[in-house]
């Protein structure tokens, strides 16, 4: 057995034990690495964590669905990152019931009316383009992230004011820009030694957006804005049985926070794999365009309703590319899973990586074919792109919506051309996967659909 193979007295999984190293062959290949531990270990197989401690891993799907069936009371918190970043009342810094009463709080909100929401996005998306000219190539993973954090700052805040949405954006902007992947991982480097270190320039980028929140929250709670608006005045409405505001401001904002970051980002990319994908595999676009047709004409939201081959292109781009590499949780005791014993305070995960890429769930896993959606249905722990039990992304159906509406109306309304000459990987940013180059695209023209638009008109700002 190689010298770096934990021995394994206690009958936890096997897997290397230099940190360093291990993260050197993680960070340049993640799913090389992990395949190659799966196939020296089995499943589940162990890493050492930069959390501290060691990480049992596994994508077969019964030990997914164990984890995920785990209950909030077997896992805590898995690090103290999220707190730190977003605030200690953020849902990702808690665990047990407070998690569960926050989330409560948070699903009710997101996407209340989706018929709303799906024409909002569809506006946004024409606004944005609009802004584009014809035969200059541009980043589309850019582009994205302008269409998802303008549709977050609408939905979520309920900011329709330009000139307050511009200074939102450009906060959001720059609190991303300031945050450090390497202060994720590595708590030492998380201190404020001036607005010239790293965790100094997050700090003060952290608090013009809580400016801005508070200044909104105050706005929402003065006009008695409409509950129904958005997440903002949703929470602000919300009463104990004394009617005493049943979340604080501070938990209000901390968790803004977190689904404005939580959302854009990782929808983005997305956006921009769906993109590629949709113009690099020969036949998907035509097949999209047909399943389209009638949304192309009027560009009507309500025509989305059934489309089983744009939803199976929208599946197959998050298997393709998982943006997130699998769910982790922290073992508040210890865990049998496959045989071994997972010893508590240790951290498991479902890896998305794993199962995404398993030829005897996706055969032919590299290839991009939506129509494996269709020949047959994918169960819960095999595809887990938004996670899964009890810390599942509660933005899943929002990202999707946005997904099908975006690729169906930039597809529908302009005639793209892919300028990429090389296959594109995907790149860690802020702990998520990205496209490498953001995907070169040009825009070459309208589509032609035959008909004129009703309904298609880009929202006035
Ligand atoms: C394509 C887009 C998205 C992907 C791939 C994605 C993926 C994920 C994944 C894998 C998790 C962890 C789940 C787990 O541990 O089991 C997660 C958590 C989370 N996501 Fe998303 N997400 C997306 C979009 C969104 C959006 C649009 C929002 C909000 C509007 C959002 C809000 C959150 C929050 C708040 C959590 C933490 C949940 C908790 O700790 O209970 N996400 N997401």
């Amino acid at each position: 057995m190689p010298k770096s193979v934990q021995e394994n007295p206690a009958k936890c999984p096997l897997g290397p034990g230099s940190l360093p190293l291990h993260l050197w062959s993680y960070f340049r290949a993640p799913l090389r690495c992990y395949q190659s531990l799966a196939a020296r270990y089995g499943q589940p197989f162990s890493v050492p964590s930069p959390f501290g401690g060691r990480m049992a891993v596994s994508g077969c799907p019964a030990h997914i669905e164990q984890i995920y069936k785990g209950r909030g009371e077997n896992y805590r918190v898995v690090d103290t990152a999220s707190g730190m970043t977003f605030g200690e009342n953020s849902l990702g810094a808690l665990d047990g019931e407070a998690h569960a009463r926050v989330r409560r709080a948070l699903m009710a909100p997101i996407l209340r009316h989706p018929a709303h929401a799906a024409g909002l996005m569809r506006d946004v998306a024409l606004a944005v383009c609009a802004g584009q000219s014809y035969g200059e190539s541009f980043n589309m993973l850019e582009l994205a992230r302008t269409i998802t954090l303008d549709v977050t700052v609408r939905t979520i805040f309920g900011i329709l004011d330009e000139a307050e949405r511009r200074d939102f954006i450009a906060a959001i902007h720059a609190l991303r820009d300031s945050i450090s992947s390497l202060a994720i991982f590595v708590k030492a480097l998380r201190y404020d030694l001036g607005p010239w270190s790293p965790w100094g320039r997050f700090v003060r980028a952290r608090t013009r957006c809580y400016d801005l929140m508070d200044k909104r929250l105050a706005t929402a709670r003065e006009q008695g804005e409409d509950a129904q608006n958005s997440v903002l005045a949703y929470w602000a409405s919300l009463r104990d049985p004394d009617g005493a505001p049943l979340m604080s401001d501070a938990q209000i904002r901390d968790n803004l926070l977190t689904l404005s970051f939580a959302g854009h980002d990782t929808t983005a990319s997305a956006l921009a794999w769906g993109m590629y994908w949709t113009h690099v595999e020969p036949g998907v676009l035509a097949a999209l365009l047909d399943e389209l047709g009638d949304y192309a004409k009027t560009l009507d939201t309500g025509l989305l309703k059934r489309t089983p081959y744009l939803d199976a292109v929208c599946w197959e781009t998050l298997r393709i590319h998982p943006i997130a590499p699998g769910s982790i949780r922290r073992l508040a005791r210890a865990m049998e899973l496959g045989g071994y014993v997972v010893p508590e305070d240790s951290l498991v995960m479902a890896s998305t990586d794993l199962v995404s890429a398993d030829p005897s769930i996706y055969p032919d896993p590299e290839r991009f074919r939506p129509e494996r959606f269709l020949e047959r249905n994918y169960g819960p722990d095999e595809l887990i792109p938004f996670g899964g039990g009890e810390r599942r992304c509660p933005g899943a159906a929002m990202a999707f919506m946005e997904m099908r509406v975006v690729l169906a109306t930039l597809l529908c309304r302009y005639e793209f051309r892919l300028c990429e000459t090389r296959p594109v990987k995907p790149a860690w940013a802020n702990g998520i996967r990205q496209p490498e180059t953001g995907v070169r695209i040009r825009m070459e023209g309208l589509r032609d659909t035959g008909r004129p638009r009703a309904n298609a008109d880009p929202i006035a700002s």
